[in-house]
């Protein structure tokens, strides 16, 4: 029976470009998941877009002097051709930007306000009498006062993870001017997460499907009881508060950011011509899954799910009618860069559009899901992705299709041969690349999309192995019966991986496809649609995705077939571009905050 995903990703601030970092924590898990999901005939909806509110756009807007809409635009543009080059296969993304957008996020706001969710009140903010102004969120930084770590900004504290309010900063000080700001009164509406707090325990602590370090991080948040929290704030650039009196004031951008993935749902239907069949992800049988980084866990994972049961009833007849709550959320956690962290005022990262400018998507795509942070912070070296692509992708899988192919065009002029009946060498071979369907999809169902590709290698070695045993070049002019069976028997082999290798290595699995003789895509007509409306500089990218359903299986490339003349999947990488990488990396000229 065929299920539905929702695959949420992370909204990107658009802020600056993306780097490897945000591709390995987020963006290709989210991706390759989806594809597993596509290719075994589940309806999926993957959406995301940018974050394009909050002081992170502003702060950048006010470095550069320029309006935060031209710099969230900016960036907006910058990751849609990240997404198009790398493969980043989004259903819709779009922005936090639209009228729509706007809409859905006052009315979830005005529902909570409604069920007595959300209310007034005065709190004590930071007021830099310098610049004359509120200092929400990044405008201020000071010492963490949960783990003392300084230099932390008003929102978040990077070392531990906590969120928190700017007041609640030891010795803060102005990030424009550093003056010492000033504590005055002002006048908020506040999210009531306390009365949240054992309902969201009771639901977390059911859910022991989720990866242990998300699991734990949301329990131990959860015991130390939830506070009520801010939700609006002295800003001018994002979603109006919709209450008179407010007129001066935002939503805070991280409650609205996350009602992105219910908008974007929208969105996507109504451009998909059925308004209504974004209720199929939200209000009846589907499993949500949130891939973000492991800073955004509370969000996702306490807020998001509170904003959701407090929404009761939105959008629909029923009063009592639920939006979905994650189903999982598997955080990574970060991915270094030769053994440092990736810093964006170091300049220690590597901007993904330049990587795709020097390398090809799936020799990136495979070492990013090679050392994917899953369950610890891993590192990303140039010396391991020159070796793993060349003794993996290159001598190992990419070898065995050559092989394969190149034999059956010298010895049967690229005619798929005829096999006679099989040994059982051969048929234990098949079982064993049968096998695969369901452990490495297992494995991408459960996220562990690093053991997904050591078992693809292993089975892969597995082929090779069977090569050398019956060595169809040695046979070819005594026993043709003989070498014909033992190509036949690899060709339906590669052919069986080309499926299972295509979430992580779309590009050469849809070029193997087609070298096997197959037309059509692997993952249906897939086309990229770029929406601009014309009042707003809004681009949307969508995929008209026609997935070809029940994909994930053996399917025999049928005996007698003329095969096109086979090119090679990946390309040998040169040792010196460690060196040249590394030289690159300091010298990075783009900036991120
Ligand atoms: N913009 C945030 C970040 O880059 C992530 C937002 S996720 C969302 O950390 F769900 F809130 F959109
Ligand atoms: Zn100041």
């Amino acid at each position: 029976m065929s299920e539905r995903i929702l695959v949420a990703v992370a909204w990107p601030y658009a802020n600056g470009s993306l780097h490897l970092g945000h591709i390995a924590g987020a963006y290709l898990p989210a991706d390759v998941f989806a594809r597993y999901h596509r290719l075994k005939g589940n309806e999926v909806l993957m959406v995301s877009g940018s974050d394009q509110h909050g002081t992170p756009i502003t702060v950048r807007a006010d470095q550069e002097g320029r309006p935060p809409k031209e710099i969230a635009d900016r960036y907006h543009q910058d990751f849609l051709r990240s997404w198009q080059q790398l493969g980043i296969s989004f259903d819709l993304f779009t922005t936090t930007d639209t009228p729509n957008h706007h809409a859905v996020a006052q009315d979830i706001f005005l529902k909570l306000r409604e069920k007595g969710h959300i209310y007034q009140d005065t709190t004590q903010l930071l007021y830099c009498p310098t610049c004359t102004r509120f200092l929400p969120d990044r405008y201020v930084e000071g010492t963490c006062p949960f783990c003392s770590f300084q230099g932390t900004r008003g929102d978040q504290c990077d070392k531990c993870g906590k969120p928190l309010n700017p007041v609640e900063l030891i010795d803060p000080y102005c990030r424009i001017c550093s003056s010492v700001p000033e504590v005055r009164e002002s006048e908020h509406f506040f999210l009531r997460l306390s009365a949240f707090n054992d309902q969201l325990l009771e639901w977390v602590r059911r859910q022991s499907h989720w990866r242990q370090n998300v699991l734990n991080f949301t329990i131990a948040f959860l015991n130390e009881g939830l506070k009520d929290r801010a939700i609006t704030r002295d800003i001018e650039w994002g979603i109006p508060v919709p209450v008179p009196g407010f007129e001066s004031k935002r939503i805070y951008v991280w409650f609205e950011a996350v009602i992105g993935y219910l908008s974007a749902s929208m969105e996507w239907a109504q451009r998909s011509g059925n308004a209504e069949k974004w209720r199929d992800f939200w209000q009846r049988d589907c499993k949500s899954y949130y891939f973000i980084g492991k800073d955004n866990i509370p969000f996702h994972a306490i807020f998001w799910p509170a904003q959701l049961l407090g929404a009761r009833g939105l959008y629909a007849d029923d009063p009592q009618q639920h939006l979905i709550l994650p189903y999982d959320v598997p955080a990574n956690e970060f991915m270094n860069m030769e053994g440092q962290k990736i810093s964006g005022s170091r300049k220690w990262y590597v901007p993904m559009l330049e990587a795709l400018q020097r390398y090809d998507p799936d020799p990136l795509r495979y070492y990013l899901t090679a050392v994917m942070p899953e369950t610890r912070d891993s590192d990303w070296s140039w010396q391991g992705f020159v070796e793993r692509n060349n003794s993996e992708l290159v001598s190992n899988w990419g070898n065995l299709v050559n092989r394969v192919l190149n034999m059956i065009q010298r010895y049967f002029q690229g005619v798929a041969p005829e096999p006679g009946p099989l040994t059982p060498t051969d048929s234990a071979l098949l079982a064993a690349i049968n096998a695969g369907f369901d452990a490495v999809g297992g494995y991408y169902d459960g996220c562990k999309f690093r053991a997904a590709a050591q078992e693809l290698l292993r089975l892969s070695t597995l082929v090779n192995q069977y090569l050398e045993e019956t060595s169809p070049w040695k046979t070819a002019k005594s026993d043709r019966t003989a070498t014909g069976r033992a190509l036949h028997t690899a060709l339906q082999a590669i052919n069986a991986l080309k499926v299972m290798w295509a979430p992580i290595l779309p590009f050469t699995s849809q070029a193997l496809h087609e070298m096997l003789g197959e037309t059509g895509t692997l993952f249906g007509a897939q086309k990229v649609k770029t929406y601009q409306e014309s009042t707003r500089s809004h681009v949307a990218l969508t995929y008209a995705g026609e997935t070809a359903v029940g994909a994930w299986t053996r399917v025999e490339i049928p005996t007698g077939r003329q095969l096109p003349k086979p090119k090679p999947l990946f390309k040998q990488l040169d040792e010196s571009i460690v060196e040249t990488e590394l030289s690159r990396l300091t010298r990075s000229e783009v900036g991120r905050q």
